[in-house]
């Protein structure tokens, strides 16, 4: 299925070292500013329901606010325990100052 790319924020929205929730269609996705990169991940942790955003954003780490468990926002990688299931990512581009990321 080809992408969709849909504006989700615009970039002064998201202060250095700060992340914002968006739902789009359904989904709750974070969208995340580190180190004048943005990046976009389920917002969702894998192990159970809390939402990152609630987290602590540590660099390119988050830590759910529920359990501790961390990812890696840039592969949404699971760092370890309680944590064993990856992050889903999400394409994200910058035109001017809208953000787009892609759904399938
Ligand atoms: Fe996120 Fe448990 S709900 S670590």
């Amino acid at each position: 299925m080809t992408a969709r790319w849909i504006k989700v924020a615009t970039t002064n929205a998201i202060d250095e070292d700060d992340m914002i929730a968006v739902e789009i269609e359904g989904r709750h996705i974070a969208i995340y500013h580190v180190g004048g990169v943005f990046h976009a991940t389920a917002n969702v942790c894998t192990h159970a329901y809390a939402l990152l955003t609630d987290g602590f954003l540590d660099e390119c780490t988050i830590e759910c606010p529920l359990h501790a468990g961390r990812f890696d926002i840039t592969t949404g990688k699971a760092l370890g325990a309680p944590v064993t299931q990856d992050l889903k990512v999400y394409a994200l581009r910058v035109e001017g100052t809208d953000i787009l990321i892609a759904l399938d």
